[in-house]
């Protein structure tokens, strides 16, 4: 049999992604920095960090915090604000020949849409990224995200305001994904995305004293992968949306696995500080995983070990 190469190409929400893997929201910039090592235009897209309408200093430090198998971080949302980020972040991403995600976050509902409504008239947006799930701020995002109400009131309201498809990002910090991702679904969402980071702590026993300066962190990395398939793969049985999986990811495995049960796309987070070329590694490694199953499309594995 000829080896013909398997198409890596996935319909994300109406879009053509080259490939399903993206980088995830806070952990590759807009790409500036990281496109030294890695050639942005072979992603499937790039996702990025999270911005507010005015700028946001984000939390005191320490902020950062290493853990077995992952990280706890407390940032704060750090952004420079909507304004500069069109004008210097989304210039440059304008350059690139990749998918454009933006991560939008706020502390209010009006916050929310005054981003969306930034971004609206701005061409080299491809799709939003609502982040109704950062536990790192204290009023809004991560509030937003526990209340089926709220995140079908608020998804419903950037809707109404979108001119590009909305993806909700759900916080894992929830007793059931499912009633949340079913709220997005009723709001009229054109995809989800998780999870985001679990609440963590660390202590320092010989301070004796929280570690991070805001207490609580956001725990991601390899540590949480299992319960991230875990809840894709409720998610992914409780809607018809498509899904971007993400938690964890570091290997070609581990993205095979969300797509498995039922992500139609990846991201890569926590793993681009580890090796900066993750990303394209994975795109390669389900590459070789399509080609030595003889499966054809990417698209085939999408769901696969769902029911
Ligand atoms: C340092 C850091 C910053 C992050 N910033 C954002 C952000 O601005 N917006 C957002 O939606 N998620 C943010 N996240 C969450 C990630 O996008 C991702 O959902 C989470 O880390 C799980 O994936 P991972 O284990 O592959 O990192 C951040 C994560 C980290 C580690």
């Amino acid at each position: 049999m000829e080896n013909v190469r398997p198409d890596l190409t996935v319909d994300f929400a109406g879009i053509t992604l080259k490939n399903p893997v993206m980088t995830a929201s806070g952990t590759f910039g807009s790409g500036m920095e990281y496109s030294e090592y890695v050639d942005l235009s072979r992603l499937g897209a790039v996702v990025t960090k999270g911005v507010s309408s005015t700028p946001w200093a984000g939390n005191p430090t320490p902020r950062v915090a290493e853990v077995p198998s992952g990280m706890l971080n407390a940032i704060g949302l750090q952004n420079p604000g909507v304004e500069t980020f069109i004008e210097r972040d989304l210039a440059f991403l304008s350059k690139e020949d990749v998918v454009v995600g933006v991560n939008v976050c706020g502390h209010s509902r009006e916050e929310y849409l005054e981003v969306v409504e930034a971004l609206a008239g701005q061409e080299r947006v491809d799709f939003l990224e609502i982040n109704i799930s950062c536990p790192n701020v204290k009023q809004g995002a991560l509030a937003f995200g526990q209340d089926p109400k709220e995140v079908e009131a608020i998804t419903k309201a950037i809707k109404e305001k979108a001119k590009v498809p909305v993806v909700m990002k759900l916080t894992p910090n929830v007793t059931s994904i499912a009633e949340i991702a079913k709220a997005a679904e009723a709001g009229g969402a054109d995809g989800i995305s998780l999870i985001n980071t679990l609440t963590g702590m660390k202590v320092d026993v010989e301070r004796q004293s929280f570690l991070l300066a805001n207490k609580t962190g956001g725990m991601s990395g390899p540590a949480v992968h299992p319960i991230a398939v875990r809840m894709v793969y409720e998610a992914a049985n409780a809607v018809s949306l498509p899904i971007i999986g993400m938690g964890g990811i570091t290997t070609w495995q581990d993205a095979v696995e969300m797509m498995l049960v039922g992500a139609t796309a990846v991201s890569v987070g926590t793993a681009n500080f580890m090796n900066p070329t993750a990303t394209v590694d994975i795109i390669e490694g389900i590459e070789d995983y399509l080609s030595r199953h003889g499966i054809a499309s990417v698209k085939d594995i999408i769901g696969r070990v769902k029911e």
